[in-house]
């Protein structure tokens, strides 16, 4: 366990971590993947793969390809349904004893709105998380998390339903993240996470298709971090609401980053593939630059303090 007494407690609005460090959703499975693979108690929470009210299969395979400094993916947000959910997967979860978010997807506003209904009786489940990246199917391929009108919609949709934490995860497919963003606060988002993958596209030279089973697919990993470190600074420095970063974080100095650009919690995603025990690392590095600096949690988050000059 941590040494008490942690210095590293995190307060996002309603919602408090013992650490600010949180596990992606998708990348984390339902939690027990990880048992014997991760120290999971340095996690201050973990967000739980996609759920949906009817099961889905996802996209058909390849749905993985590696990229220079990340990779693409296409699973399609393939889980076993709210049902299931509920009855094996959050009690399995629940172990861990690491408080737990549920991400939710869905079609149409509707969707989201049931689901969000559905879990608010469920005690184990510390926050919801609305993955507005999904395609809205009233509106073709938009995303939710396009277009302010629809994704502010959505949000009152599911405030409307819940008294949980409810975090709205953007997507950062965007031109300008600071209309989106506000229109989740004003329609009751309490925490902005910033944010889910790029869409890229990876294509075999010898077949001339796509080396995944769709055109294009989500990119993840440390190619992304410099332009998820933007959106949270844009969007941490302008907007009174608790964010979190989300986007190619591999190590202490990543996170770091991330903290001193406004965000008050960073969640690891793609990285938990390749060292699953990153977040005991990432703690570990924290406390220490939080003691060698002489510096609380909350003095650090949003501490940037602007552009580089040169000294003549
Ligand atoms: C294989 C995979 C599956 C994912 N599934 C989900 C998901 O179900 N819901 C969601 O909101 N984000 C999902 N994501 C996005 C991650 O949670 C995260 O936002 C994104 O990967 C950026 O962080 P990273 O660069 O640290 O991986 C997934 C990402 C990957 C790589």
């Amino acid at each position: 366990m941590i040494p008490e007494p942690a210095n590293l407690k995190t307060r996002l609005g309603p919602l408090e971590l013992r650490t600010p460090v949180i596990a992606a959703s998708g990348t984390f499975g339902y939690g027990p993947e990880f048992e014997n693979v991760t120290d999971i108690e340095y996690f201050g929470a973990v967000t739980l793969k996609a759920v949906s009210l009817e099961p889905r299969t996802g996209n058909p395979y390849p749905r993985m390809v590696e990229t220079p400094s990340g990779m693409l993916n296409c699973i399609g947000l393939e889980n076993p349904g709210v049902e299931v959910f509920i009855k094996e997967k959050i009690p399995a979860a629940r172990k861990s004893g690491v408080p737990l978010i549920a991400n939710l997807v869905g079609d149409k506003t509707r969707d989201y709105q049931e689901l969000a209904a559905i879990l608010e009786s469920e005690n184990d489940l510390a926050a919801l998380e609305i993955n507005a990246s999904c395609p809205n199917v009233d509106h073709g391929s938009l995303s939710f998390a396009m277009d302010s009108n629809i994704l502010g919609e959505l949000v009152a949709a599911v405030r409307e339903v819940t008294s949980k934490p409810l975090i709205a995860k953007l997507s950062p497919n965007v031109t300008d993240i600071l209309p989106l963003a506000e229109a989740a606060v004003e329609f009751g988002a309490d925490i902005l996470n910033l944010s889910n993958t790029f869409l890229g596209m990876s294509i075999s030279i010898d077949s001339r298709k796509s080396r995944l089973s769709r055109d294009y697919a989500g990119l993840s990993g440390q190619a992304i971090r410099p332009i998820a470190l933007r959106i949270v600074h844009q969007v941490a420095s302008k907007l009174d609401i608790p964010v979190i970063g989300t986007g190619g974080i591999y190590d202490t100095t990543d996170a770091l980053e991330f903290l001193i650009a406004g965000a008050r919690a960073i969640s690891l995603g793609t990285v938990n593939f390749i060292h699953p025990n990153r977040a005991r690392d990432i703690c570990d590095g924290i406390q220490a630059y939080l003691s060698k600096n002489d510096l609380e949690l909350t003095e650090l988050t949003g501490s940037y303090l602007g552009p580089a000059s040169c000294q003549a």
